[in-house]
């Protein structure tokens, strides 16, 4: 497989698709729910991943569509055999309806598990993240610095509120000293941006709980060119196809963090 042939033509795709949801923010959508209010989807998000599932069927009719609103129809496969497109067509949806901003497509191209590509596109911004993996990442044509040592103190930590209250996923007790001791926190409601905003330094560490192969494939081909880590709670690796409980950190951050939690938790 050529996979500079396939980097470009994604990039492109990507570009026309962004043109796509720039045009939209200035037009009437249609949401429906999902699971509940607080899980919505939009025509758009059906029309994007559309787009893509039929350009790689013309483009690359061997390769396999793993999207998050399931529309492809080759759904029976086994993803660590095969060459697999894994999209969000809009990651931050919630924000693309009532922001018009802080939204992005994602894109990881993996091989067998292995990663190969990473694409994730903010079109509002026109900031375009990428990368080949081995070949170094970058933010339109700038290349991407790799991560540098930080101190907590100096960090800014995106968690999503709803972790540091009672919920049925982790102890949110445990987050207390970490909480205290970062510069800040932030929480922005797209898991590929936030993803690629550590990669760049926009972000120390990203937590979140509640992921899917289609939410973070891009960025962590692009967090793993500049040095940054991908670890469960546990500090243990995890599978893109199975993630959950994770964070997307600088390094010596991440460290730091984990002796606050195991402190917490022996309190
Ligand atoms: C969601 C966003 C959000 C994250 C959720 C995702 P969607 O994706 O990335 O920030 O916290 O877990 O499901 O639904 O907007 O594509
Ligand atoms: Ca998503
Ligand atoms: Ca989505």
């Amino acid at each position: 497989m050529n996979w500079n042939e396939v980097y470009q033509i994604a990039k492109e795709w990507t570009y026309e698709a962004g043109e796509i949801l720039r045009r939209a923010t200035k037009e009437s959508v249609n949401v429906e729910y999902k699971t509940s209010a607080a899980d919505i989807v939009t025509n758009k998000d059906k029309e994007i991943e559309q787009f893509f599932i039929e350009q790689i069927k013309t483009s690359f009719p061997t390769h396999f569509f793993l999207g998050e609103e399931g529309l492809a129809a080759n759904q029976d496969f086994n993803p660590e055999n095969e060459i697999v497109w894994i999209v969000d067509p809009i990651d931050g949806t919630t924000n693309f309806v009532h922001q018009k901003r802080n939204f992005a497509i994602s894109i990881g191209i993996y091989e067998k598990g292995a990663p190969r590509i990473g694409i994730v596109y903010d079109p509002i911004a026109d900031e375009m993240f990428h990368a080949v993996a081995g070949q170094g990442a970058y933010l339109n044509e700038q290349p991407l610095s790799k991560l540098e040592a930080k101190a907590l103190e100096e960090a800014n930590i995106s968690i999503c509120q709803y972790w540091l209250v009672p919920n049925d996923r982790v102890d949110h007790t445990i987050f207390t000293e970490m909480i205290q001791k970062a510069r800040g926190t932030r929480y922005l409601g797209s898991a590929a941006l936030e993803i690629v905003y550590v990669a760049c330094g926009r972000l120390e560490t990203y937590f979140d709980f509640r992921l899917s192969p289609w939410d973070i494939a891009g960025g962590m081909v692009i967090l793993q060119e500049v040095g940054g880590v991908m670890k469960t709670l546990e500090n243990q690796p995890f599978s893109v196809f199975s993630p959950q409980i994770t964070v997307f950190s600088n390094n010596d951050v991440l460290k730091e963090i984990f002796e606050t939690i195991h402190r917490e938790k022996n309190k």
